[in-house]
């Protein structure tokens, strides 16, 4: 790390406070014989990363509730960057790797080195900043790699293509995949729209443990993100909004795709099951309850029509 991204992730961090962003515990700079010694100290990520859970083939496979969960927190650290400070943070390298997971899964954004300061809110004229382009391959925006103009709607860009390894279990450039499959972005467009086709996006290792309906929200979620009109992509906390309606989807029971395809003798076996759960109905509960604390009104609207997750 050089100092400059040393110094801009003390200067971030110090001034960042929300459950989604992690928590710098210390850091210090020493001069020795080797030069300039830089340390950060963050807190402890018993999941350590995203990248690992998610792609590591000996790691116990993320449930889809578990891959919503991490959405969810994901984008609301990015929400708060970009909408909740007197001033707007780019993050600039969001990607699964920089995801830090806590003990029950809970996300927290890592690595501010190359988080840069946003134009200001009032500032009608400047609406980018111009800077050296740098980020991951396969995560950054087009428009931001051809003219290093970097607006916050960058970042959202990079959560499409996050949305989409959630989605697909696959890496946003994997070398290891036949040549029209490395690009996760080329391999998926064509199949997002297709209805009779999009199963084959979705991580087979999810054995089609997903609701169809919520995966398909999901992916045109993502779709909304990676427009090539950085006006047209939605802003954070919209993004927020519209995966918090997805949470309730899959809540309702909207069915597994591997149920839509499973035998009548097969379906009467499980639905009972779900149906019947009772703790599959208290969790819901609760998960309702905490979500009203926040915001009531979407929720309120949420149980009496459930069907209000479709109108975006
Ligand atoms: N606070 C933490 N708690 C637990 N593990 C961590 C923590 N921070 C980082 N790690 C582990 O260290 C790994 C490497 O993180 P690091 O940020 O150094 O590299 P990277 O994100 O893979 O690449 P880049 O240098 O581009 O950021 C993470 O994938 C994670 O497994
Ligand atoms: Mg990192």
């Amino acid at each position: 790390m050089g100092h400059k991204e040393w110094l801009a992730e003390v200067n971030f961090l110090g001034l960042v406070n929300h459950p989604n962003l992690v928590k710098l515990v210390g850091y210090c700079a020493e001069d020795d014989e080797r030069g300039m010694q830089r340390l950060l100290v963050y807190e402890y990520m018993p999941n350590k990363s995203l990248e690992e859970c998610l792609f590591y083939s000996f790691q116990p496979i993320l449930s889809w509730s578990s891959r919503l969960h991490v959405a969810l927190g994901s984008a609301r650290g990015l929400a708060y960057l970009h909408e909740e400070m007197d001033f707007q943070i780019i993050f600039r390298d969001l990607k699964a790797s920089n995801i830090l997971l806590d003990n029950d899964f809970n996300p927290k954004l890592s690595d501010f080195g190359l988080a840069r300061q946003g134009p200001a809110a009032n500032d009608n004229h400047v609406t980018t900043v111009c800077v050296q382009v740098v980020g991951t391959v396969g995560y950054a925006a087009p428009e931001y790699i051809q003219t290093g103009h970097l607006t916050s709607k960058s970042d959202v860009w990079s959560f499409g293509i996050l949305l989409l390894e959630l989605l697909t279990g696959r890496r946003a450039v994997d070398r290891n995949r036949p040549k029209c499959e490395q690009r996760l972005l080329a391999w998926v467009k064509p199949l997002i729209g297709d209805s009779k086709r999009f199963y084959q996006i979705v991580d087979t290792r999810l054995e089609g443990q997903y609701p169809l309906k919520a995966a398909q929200k999901m992916a045109f979620l993502a779709s909304q993100c990676f427009q090539r009109n950085p006006r047209s992509r939605p802003k954070m906390s919209d993004v927020v909004e519209m995966l918090k309606h997805i949470v309730v989807l899959s809540d309702f029971g909207s069915p597994c795709y591997s149920m839509t395809l499973r035998s009548s003798e097969q379906k009467a076996e499980v639905l009972p099951r779900l149906l019947t759960s009772k703790d599959r109905i208290q969790s819901l509960r609760k998960r309702i309850s905490s979500m009203s604390r926040e915001n009531g009104r979407i929720v309120l609207r949420a149980l009496s029509r459930p069907k209000m997750a479709q109108t975006w």
